[in-house]
């Protein structure tokens, strides 16, 4: 696992951006996975630069969203398919019918969970993977108590989660649904590198426990150090709480020049 802890978001935001392209750049059709929640949108705007400067092109590449709430309305502004759309698909020139975000319009959820399992797999497997972390070490919607080898499936949100994400919905806990369909924390380890990003104080202990914490489904984070190739991407609050901070700043400065994320 690599931390590399950053001044501020805008880093942040080209270092996510920079770990991405590596891999466009290697395979132009590579398979991203996209993350809701406000932390990935600097990277996604820099993206967008890059896009529209005519540095980077995502026309050939297909993308997979990590989750969606059970229970909005079609077209609602804050399910996670309209977001991704206003946030990123709108600003880049991916075709939006190469993104795909679980169908929790569908009367047989269990069927459309494993549809997207599927579809998943028929793409070839996700090549990076963004994630964020919720305040309580949640990946996508995989709670505290989700199994470290989940599938994509219905969870049931914490009050923690839904006090969190209430900003999005004028500040409202009983307007935030209380179901989701989210990749499971195998799925999600399956990806080929995984890119997670923390901003803010409010993450300093998820980011601990993920990153120094042992693995545990309290933390489901930490599932994370069963991968072989993550990159945690932090800025200075996130990062507060790391007892090793030194050391990976140390080791991020003196990577080897061919070394990329
Ligand atoms: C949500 C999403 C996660 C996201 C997390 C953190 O609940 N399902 O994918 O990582 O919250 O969100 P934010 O980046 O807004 O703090």
């Amino acid at each position: 696992m690599e931390v590399v802890i950053l001044e501020d978001e805008a880093q942040v935001g080209r270092a996510g951006a920079d770990a991405i392209a590596e891999h466009v750049r290697r395979d132009p059709a590579a398979v991203l996975g996209l993350a809701t929640g406000s932390t990935p949108l600097a990277i996604y705007r820099e993206l967008a630069d890059r896009v529209g400067r005519g540095e980077l092109s995502l026309a050939r590449c297909r993308a997979f969203l990590l989750d969606e709430y059970v229970g909005l309305p079609p077209g609602h502004p804050e399910s996670y398919r309209a977001v991704i759309d206003r946030e990123f698909v709108d600003l880049v020139d991916i075709d939006p019918a190469h993104v795909l975000s679980p169908d929790c319009g569908a009367t047989d959820l269990p069927g459309a969970c494993a549809t997207y399992e599927q579809a998943i797999a028929a793409a070839g497997g996700v090549d990076v993977q963004l994630l964020g972390v919720g305040s309580d070490g949640h990946i996508a919607f995989n709670e505290p108590g989700s199994s470290l080898v989940s599938r994509t499936r219905v969870k049931t949100l914490t009050p923690q989660t839904r006090r969190d994400n209430a900003r999005f919905f004028g500040g409202d806990i009983d307007a935030v649904p209380r179901h989701c369909v989210t990749q499971g924390i195998g799925t999600i380890l399956d990806a080929r590198h995984l890119v997670l990003v923390a901003l803010g104080p409010a993450k300093a202990e998820a980011v601990h426990q993920l990153v120094e914490g042992p693995v545990s489904a309290r933390w489901p984070a930490s599932a994370l150090q069963m991968h072989a190739h993550v990159t945690v991407l932090l800025d200075e609050a996130a990062a507060d709480r790391l007892h090793l901070k030194n050391y990976y700043r140390e080791t991020y400065l003196g990577k080897l020049s061919w070394q990329g994320f």
